[in-house]
């Protein structure tokens, strides 16, 4: 088995497997060289030459174990009929939805592979320009995440409208969330149909939550979401992103039964924590600060030995930072970063 992949399952490994989050696009000079010949960020998503070259871009330069699928979680709405465009430098846009949008939303359910095919082409054309040792990690984003972006109509800083839109229509929002579970599961099952070897779910938004509204809006849709891709896909390991939760919110999806074999830690969780409570049940993948890798080789040479040498003690652990790569990180630290981790052990 391969070695990331063994890492998952908690099998012992020569040494820590890697990937960075945000690792394809953005901080590559080729990516932004590839970025301007294709258009826009939606023309390079749905265009299997272009996609497949930036999702191997990273790994040609810096031989990660894993590559992660070039795409964007907000493909699902925008399969669904809502529309969508990235201006340069602004972040995601969406005509927000109303209550009234989600019953035509729902038609569309049978018809989304109609957009994402050329997705599935990129994932079995990433798969032929793999080595042996290299994973090909499929994603979508969890059903709250996306519900923001599509209740807001782009980024956020509170979370407002969704929380109050959730309570307020309640019924309705269970129909949206049902409605992602399903898309994002069919998402998801042609992606590893065409070539995807594991999944990781982006709940980048998780955070945001009073209890009651943490375990209906995150930890409920969550598991329901891998329980069904289980059924289907026993096979495939799937890791969980819920960026910022509390380290008791982490314990419940660190569960036999919660059906991840990984979850991603943010910068914030206490590695030696995460060790003890967690390491036993889950693999843990995490969670070096990307501001690090601002910093110098030396720096960066330092604190991912640190890291390396907590997440190494068990089976169990994929190095990754605690969010994505900045787009304006030097070259030099990022190989400091790789050359560390392949001399480790
Ligand atoms: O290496 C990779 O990151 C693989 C592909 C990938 C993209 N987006 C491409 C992308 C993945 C895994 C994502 C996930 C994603 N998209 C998340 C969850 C992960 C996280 O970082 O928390 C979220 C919240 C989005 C939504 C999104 N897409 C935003 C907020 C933005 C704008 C800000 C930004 O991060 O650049 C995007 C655009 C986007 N998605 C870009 C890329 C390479 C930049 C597009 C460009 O070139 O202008």
């Amino acid at each position: 088995m391969k070695r990331f992949l063994k890492a998952l399952y908690r099998e012992e490994v020569d040494r820590p497997p890697f990937w960075m989050m945000r690792q394809a696009g953005r901080s590559l000079p080729e990516y932004r060289e590839l970025r301007l010949k294709a258009g826009g960020f939606l023309d390079l998503c749905y265009n299997p030459a272009f996609g497949a070259e930036v999702t191997l871009q990273p790994l040609k330069r810096f031989g990660m174990d894993a590559a992660i699928l070039f795409s964007d979680i907000l493909v699902i709405p925008h399969a669904l009929g809502q529309d969508l465009t990235f201006q340069a430098g602004e972040g995601p846009k969406l005509p927000p939805i109303s209550v009234e949008d989600i019953p035509k939303l729902r038609e569309n359910l049978d018809n989304i592979h109609e957009t994402l095919n050329p997705i599935y082409e990129t994932v079995r054309r990433v798969k032929e320009g793999l080595t042996e040792e290299q994973t090909l990690i499929g994603f979508c984003g969890a059903p709250w995440t996306v519900s923001t972006y599509m209740i807001e109509g782009g980024g956020s800083k509170n979370y407002a409208k969704t929380t109050s839109f959730s309570i307020k229509h309640a019924e309705e929002y269970d129909e949206l969330m049902d409605l992602l579970i399903e898309a994002s599961i069919r998402y998801l099952s042609k992606q590893i149909e065409a070539g995807a070897e594991a999944i990781q779910i982006f709940d980048s938004w998780a955070a945001v939550h009073s209890p009651e509204q943490f375990t209906r809006c995150v930890l409920k849709p969550l598991l329901k979401m891998a329980k069904r891709l289980k059924e289907i896909h026993p096979d495939t390991p799937i890791i969980l992103f819920p960026r910022g939760i509390h380290p008791h919110q982490l314990e419940l999806f660190a569960a036999h039964n919660a059906n991840f074999e990984a979850l991603g830690l943010d910068t914030t969780i206490d590695m030696n924590w995460a060790s003890e409570k967690l390491q036993d049940k889950v693999c843990i993948q995490g969670n070096l600060d990307p501001n690090l890798l601002l910093t110098t080789p030396d720096v960066v040479k330092e604190k991912v030995t640190n890291l390396l040498e907590i997440g190494h003690k068990k089976p169990g652990f994929v190095f990754n930072l605690g969010h994505g790569v900045l787009p304006e990180t030097p070259m030099e630290n990022l190989e400091s970063l790789v050359k560390t981790i392949k001399d480790f052990g």
